[in-house]
Formats: C-alpha cells, structure tokens, sequence
C-alpha cells in the first residue's frame, strides 16, 4: 500500500516535469510558458483540478512504446477565474511538440464534455506541433472528435482558444470554430500549410511570422480577436474577456461595481464637426456613454472602420457595434460587415444586449467590392442583426444613408429602441450626390449650374439630412441630445431586461456565408 502511495508521488513528480528540464529550459528561452505553469497563472490561486494527469498514449509504432510522458502533451481539468467556474486544457510543447495524439485527444473531449454537462467556458491554451505524425489517421480522428464538439457546444458555452506557440494544419480549425482566438505576439503562428509548403505550391517565398503571425492574423485576415505582447498579457486578456461574458447561453451576465465620467458625457454635445465631412473618433462617443474604462474592444486593427467590443453600462454587460467616421469614413466594406456580424451573433448567443451606434455613409463601392461579393457579406450583418433578440438599442449620432440605413440596427429590422442626435442625417444619400441625381436636369439647364446645385443640396440637405423626417414616421422613437445618451440607455436596457421573443419553429436559419 505504502509502495503505490510513493509510486503516486513519483508519477505525479515526473508528469509535472513534462518533457523534462531542457525542454522546459528551451521553451523559457522562447519567452513561453509551460502549460502547467499558464493554467496556474489563469486560475484562481489552488483552484485547478487535473484531469487525466497519468493518461499516455497507446502507440507502439515507431519505437513509441519506449517514449512515454504522463499527460501525453496536454494538461486538462478545472479550476476557477474570479470565482467561476472554467474548463481548460492546455497543450504541453515540451512533450511531442504538444502535438495531438489519439489519447490527447480524448483528454481535451472529456473536458469539453464536462464543460457543456455543466454549462461552463472551456480555454483552450495552444501550443502544438499538430497531429502526432507517429499515429497517422488516429490523430486526425482525434481532431475530428473535438472539431465536432466544438460545434455542439457554439452557442451553448463560451468557447476561447489562445494561440501560444505554433498551431499549424488541422489543429487551425478547433480554434477557428471557437467564439474567440487570442495570440501572442512574435511566439504564436496560425496557418493551414507553413512556409516550406507554400514555397512549393505557389513559389512564394513568405515567413511563418508573414504566413500567419499575430500580426497577419489581427490586420489583414480577422483570425485572430486579440493580440497580447506576451503569455501574461495573453492570460489577463483572457480573465478580462471572460469578465464580460456569462457562463453559458441560459444565463446572463452579473451586475458589476461601477464609476462614471460626466466629463466625458458632456463632451458629447461638440463631437460632431460642423462639417458632415470631417470625421470623429467613436471611440470617444463610447467613453461618453458607458462606465469608466469598461471598453474592451475586440477586433481592433482589423476593419477598423468597424468598432465592435464590450463595455458596461452601470455595471451590466453589452456588445457595441459602431462605425468608425476615423477610418474609410465608417463605410461599411467587406470586412467590417463580417466582423459586426459574428460580433452581434456572438451577443445574441450569450444574452448579451446590443448598443449600436450610427454613422454610416453607406457601402464601399468599387470593384473589388463587388468581387468579393460585398452583396453576400453586407447580407450577413443585416441577418445577424435581424434575427438577434437580446435588447437592440440604436443611437444614429450622424450619418445613416441607403441600405447601410436599414442594415445598422434599423427599427424596421427589429432594434427595440431607436434614438437619433440632432446632428443626425438620415437619408437615401448626401444631400450633393442625391441632389445631382433628381435636380440633373434643372441644374444643367440653369444659367449657373454650380448656384443651382448649391441650392438643391441645401433644399435637399432641410428635408433630409435630419433626423426628423425619420422621426415623424416613428423609425426613430426620439431625438435626444448627445449628454443625455447615458441616461436614456440605462434606462432603455432596464426597461428591456425582461424582452423575450419567439420565433418560428425550424432547424436553423440560412445565413448568406
Ligand atoms: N508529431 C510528433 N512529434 C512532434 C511533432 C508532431 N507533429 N511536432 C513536433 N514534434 C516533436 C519533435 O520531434 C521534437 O521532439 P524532441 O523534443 O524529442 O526532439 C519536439 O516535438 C519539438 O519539436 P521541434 O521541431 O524541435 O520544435 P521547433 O520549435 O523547432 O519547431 C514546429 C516547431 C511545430 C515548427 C516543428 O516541430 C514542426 O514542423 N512540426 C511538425 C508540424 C507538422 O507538420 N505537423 C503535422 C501536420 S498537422
């Protein structure tokens, strides 16, 4: 008896050695961290449970049988952040590389099976070489097994994957199907296939850093939601995301402490330039109205045309989704509308109410646009808004023109509550553009076309580039002044907490993809 206590201790010793002590040297030297030391550092202090610690792999190809290492690459359980409970594995690079054997597998798909039984967020921290290459086909069933978990539990649980290290081939694609992928900057990498392949395919010549850094991945292709300078800021991002989030799809989030800043709210009465042309930040209308430094935007150097993130309105959790008149004038583009799109879906999934703030001149024209299929991709925004039934509050603060009017969380797509500032215009476009189009012929035929087209547009410009029209229709429920946003929101999603709409009966909708 005393013999299996001491074989315990010894077993338990060597698992928490991983690869041994020059793997773990050579990872420090990577500015990583081990996994066991990462599931520390995100946990509540003593909270983390191991799951499956003596588990090792079963193949005995390729010399295996001899190499074996307690946890096989992946240390899995649960513990607790700020006091609630979160399932996490994550992936040891100082055992294979971390790569993903059979037996591996099976560690990450029981606690993913707890996590939805319980209803809890499961991280998943990764660090990998990819498939264990020693076990062929085993491997990829593995993936497939969690793959296929990850889309039953989207939408049931918050699902948050951080890239530290490599995560290459398949391994890409349980991260991808997740709510939301983190990597650290200079040590993490994403990619289908690496450099060496590429170089092969297409001839290109491109780094692991260019193919798929955390640079590429949060600026040209939207993978990745957020970008930490190292493993600790990765960890904090991770603890500061969840703070916004409930734990599954039956809750909502709690009610935290929370400050104001009046001074911030005042400013909101000049922000808007004279001149419709002259752009402002959002983000300064944002600090306006929510609670003291409750921003934590997601998505940030990716279509930043789009502002999109979570903030806290007198201590509860919402979504914002905002155009930007700082970048391409708050167009909405390609992908800006993919990027508000799976934002709203990820709210409406979790119960999480929708503020949607307005200043939109419409879509971006172009070509390229419209080879990217712009139709298909503005479509998405439109569907994700429409069929979101957290709270939907809008503020339109300036523009709304054309379709972008209808796709930005219009009253005719089912916003709850719609305010306009004065400064609002809302039109099918600016009042030039419109005015060249129905007064053509009566400016050509003018003695001074450009007197008469100055005059139209301001004719023009009275009747439409207000938010009067809109609101004598009852499309906006009122006019407010900028100061007083604060106040009507809270207001707004109190009276809203309660909302519960049915819908029909069917499988799922069809989303445009
Ligand atoms: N299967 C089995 N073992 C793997 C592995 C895999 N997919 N990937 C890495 N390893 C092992 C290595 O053999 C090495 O073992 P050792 O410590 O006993 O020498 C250890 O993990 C570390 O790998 P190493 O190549 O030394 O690390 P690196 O930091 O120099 O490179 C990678 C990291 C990921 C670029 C590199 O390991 C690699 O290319 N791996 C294979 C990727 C792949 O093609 N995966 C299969 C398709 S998904």
């Amino acid at each position: 008896m005393s013999q299996n206590k001491e074989e315990l201790k010894n077993k338990i010793a060597e698992a928490h050695l991983g690869g041994g002590e020059k793997r773990i040297a050579k990872q420090h030297h990577q500015k990583k961290l081990t996994a066991r030391e990462r599931v520390d550092y995100l946990l509540d202090e003593g909270s983390f449970e191991e799951i499956g610690i003596l588990v090792t792999h079963r193949t005995t190809d390729f010399g295996m049988e001899n190499q074996k290492f307690y946890g096989d690459g992946v240390v899995t359980g649960y513990g607790t952040i700020n006091s609630r409970l979160v399932y996490v594995f994550a992936q040891d690079f100082t055992v294979f590389g971390g790569s993903l054997s059979e037996t591996h597998a099976e560690k990450i798909c029981k606690v993913m099976d707890h996590a939805m039984k319980v209803g809890a967020p499961i991280i998943g921290l990764n660090d990998s070489g990819g498939a264990r290459i020693q076990e062929g086909v085993r491997s990829l069933g593995g993936y497939a097994d969690i793959f296929y978990r990850n889309v039953q539990a989207s939408g049931v649980i918050p699902q948050i994957s951080a890239i530290m290290g490599p995560c290459a081939g398949g391994a890409v694609y349980s991260p991808a199907m997740t709510d939301f992928t983190l990597m650290v900057q200079d040590t993490s990498y994403m990619f289908v296939t690496g450099p060496n392949v590429v170089k092969t395919v297409t001839n290109e010549n491109v780094t692991s850093e260019e193919l798929g850094g955390a640079s590429t991945h949060s600026t040209k292709s939207g993978v990745t939601h957020l970008t930490s300078v190292s493993d600790i800021a990765c960890l904090e991002d991770i603890k500061k995301l969840l703070s916004y989030l409930p734990q599954n799809n039956k809750e909502t989030t709690e009610k935290l402490p929370y400050e104001f800043d009046d001074e911030h709210r005042e400013k909101l009465e000049s922000i808007v330039p004279d001149s419709s042309n002259k752009p402002y930040d959002m983000h300064e209308v944002i600090k306006g109205i929510i609670d003291v430094d409750s921003f934590f935007e997601i998505h940030k150097n990716y279509a930043a045309n789009i502002i999109v993130g979570f903030a806290r309105l007198g201590g509860r959790s919402i979504g914002i989704v905002a155009n930007q008149p700082m970048s391409l004038a708050g167009v909405l583009d390609v992908d800006s509308s993919k990027k508000a799109a799976r934002f709203t879906r990820f709210c409406d999934c979790f119960n999480i109410p929708l503020l949607v703030l307005v200043d939109v001149p419409g879509f971006l024209p172009g070509t390229d646009q419209e080879w990217n299929g712009i139709i298909l991709h503005g479509a998405k925004l439109l569907y994700a808004l429409s069929e979101a039934t957290v709270p939907r509050v809008t503020v339109i603060t300036r523009k709304a023109y054309g379709g972008a009017y209808d796709v930005m969380n219009s009253k005719h797509i089912g916003a709850d509550l719609n305010f306009a500032w004065p400064t609002a215009e809302i039109a099918v476009m600016g009042a030039k553009g419109a005015s060249e189009i129905i007064f053509r012929k009566e400016i050509q035929e003018s003695g001074n076309p450009e007197l008469k087209l100055s005059e139209k547009e301001a004719e023009y410009a009275e009747k439409f580039a207000t938010p009067f029209e809109a609101a004598q229709r009852g499309f906006i429920d009122e006019v407010i002044m900028p100061k007083d946003t604060r106040r009507k929101l809270l207001k707004a999603f109190s009276m809203l907490e309660n909302k519960t709409v049915l819908r029909a009966d069917r499988k799922h909708g069809n989303i445009p993809l």
